[in-house]
């Protein structure tokens, strides 16, 4: 059993505290948010994250985690401290805001009287660990680099069976009592690799800038098969069967989002900036992402005609399924781009309103698939929950002439064409 503190309870803290806690950890959850603790002390997640409400619960009853505001209480509770707070972009900048980081390490550094371990797991770019390592005078404290590999939505799996774990350390004993608390899932079959503290950190960026990589150039793929008349599923199939490359992050879909890939690739090239190395291919991948927002954008116009006065539907506003993250998602920018050019928007999303399109002009939530697609002129099916693949477009009181421009390629574009809907999907054969 480990004392364990888990300082910044968004996705990343939250999930692995409970978790931790869920193997038989003594974890402490801190956060300058007095609401968001009062919350979770009554097992009240507050964020949407399959199967994570049951997990806390059961920690809470069984007293392995605990929630609070008084990080330095906290500190002097655990002897293995992880810094999980945000590290956003600068505004305007390539760079990342480390402050929430070190004002955490900080603290952490001034409360610790024995010795503890500070772990960073929150993305930080190359050489943040020998920074912290500086704040820290003739005290003996650790500073070791454990990048968190968790998707939202999948997270729970994701900490339970991990791909891999990676620490990165210069100290053999730190190592050593990382080992130890993953220990239940390295004998589960969890690879467990241990590289030097900047390795570590430069893992977490390279295998975001990677797989947005991949989906970048699938995207890219995916407008050449539009434009030539080939399915990009089949070439995705063809491609992803060479065990080189691989299946997995190769759908094409609208531009990748979320609170990581395009925060950690920009912060990938702020890192070769700063180390005087040029990432050509990761600035490309960025550039092909801004470049597919503006196609998406272009493309419905293409579809409808004319936007103006137009009834458009969205079906899920999220940057993907299973989440209610909005952050960098493709809906934030699509949706206000057709307001201002006249249309009517409707949304329904499975995990309610959202408060970034309460203000914008001709928006208005719908509580279900039915009331959002009624007299609609397009549906957008913009993310890809389970509870869309089953949708009847016949069934639904759109408009006649209602068309479907499906981002996430749910449905059989011949099948679609059998039951007379007018269908567009991505890089796939247009049958209209
Ligand atoms: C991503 C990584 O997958 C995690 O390993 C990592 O821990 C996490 O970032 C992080 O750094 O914290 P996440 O952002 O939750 O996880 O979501 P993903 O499932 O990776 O999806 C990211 C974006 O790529 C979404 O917009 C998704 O729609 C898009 N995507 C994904 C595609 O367009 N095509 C694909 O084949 C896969």
């Amino acid at each position: 059993m480990h004392k364990l503190c888990m300082i910044g309870t968004g996705y990343v803290g939250l999930v692995s505290g409970v978790c931790f806690a869920d193997l038989g950890n003594q974890v402490i959850c801190v956060d300058q948010d007095k609401e968001k603790i009062k919350k979770l002390r009554y097992g009240i997640s507050p964020i949407y994250e399959p199967g994570l409400d049951e997990i806390l619960k059961k920690n809470i009853n069984d007293k392995r985690i605990q929630f609070t505001d008084n990080l330095s209480e906290a500190v002097k509770q655990s002897d293995i401290i992880f810094l999980c707070v945000g590290t956003p972009n600068k505004k305007n900048s390539l760079d990342v805001n480390l402050s929430y980081v070190f004002k955490a390490a900080k603290e952490v550094i001034k409360n610790s009287k024995s010795h503890k371990i500070i772990v960073t797991k929150s993305t930080v770019p190359v050489s943040t660990g020998d920074q912290i390592e500086k704040l820290i005078k003739k005290k003996k404290i650790s500073v070791i680099s454990n990048p968190e590999f968790l998707r939202e939505g999948e997270a729970i799996r994701d900490f339970r069976f991990p791909d891999r774990i990676v620490i990165g350390s210069n100290e053999s004993k730190a190592t050593e009592i990382m080992r130890s608390l993953y220990t239940p899932l390295i004998n589960k079959g969890a690879k467990f690799y241990v590289t030097n503290r900047r390795g570590a950190e430069l893992i977490k960026y390279a295998s975001n800038a990677f797989l947005a990589t991949k989906i970048s150039f699938i995207n890219e793929i995916a407008n050449l098969c539009e434009k030539s008349g080939i399915n990009v599923e089949d070439v995705a199939l063809g491609i992803g069967s060479d065990n080189r490359i691989g299946s997995r992050f190769l759908r094409a879909g609208p531009a990748y989002g979320g609170s990581c890939f395009p925060k950690d690739t920009k912060g990938l090239v702020a890192t070769g900036k700063k180390f005087k190395t040029d990432l050509s291919i990761v600035n490309s991948v960025i550039k092909s992402n801004e470049n597919r927002k503006k196609f998406l954008l272009e493309r419905i116009p293409k579809i409808l005609g004319r936007v103006k006065g137009k009834s458009i539907t969205f079906l899920g506003v999220t940057f993907k399924p299973n989440t209610d993250d909005m952050r960098d998602s493709n809906s934030l920018i699509m949706i206000p781009y057709l307001s201002k050019k006249g249309a009517r928007i409707k949304y329904y999303d499975p995990t309610g309103e959202k408060k970034e399109f309460k203000k914008i002009k001709n928006v208005e939530y719908a509580f279900s698939v039915n009331q959002a697609c009624m007299n609609a002129d397009l549906i957008v099916l913009h993310t890809e929950w389970d509870e869309f693949k089953a949708i009847e477009f016949n069934t639904l009181k759109t408009k006649k002439t209602c068309k479907v421009y499906d981002l996430r390629n749910l449905f059989d574009y011949k099948e679609m064409k059998k039951k007379k809907i007018k269908y567009y999907s991505v890089g796939r054969p247009n049958l209209n």
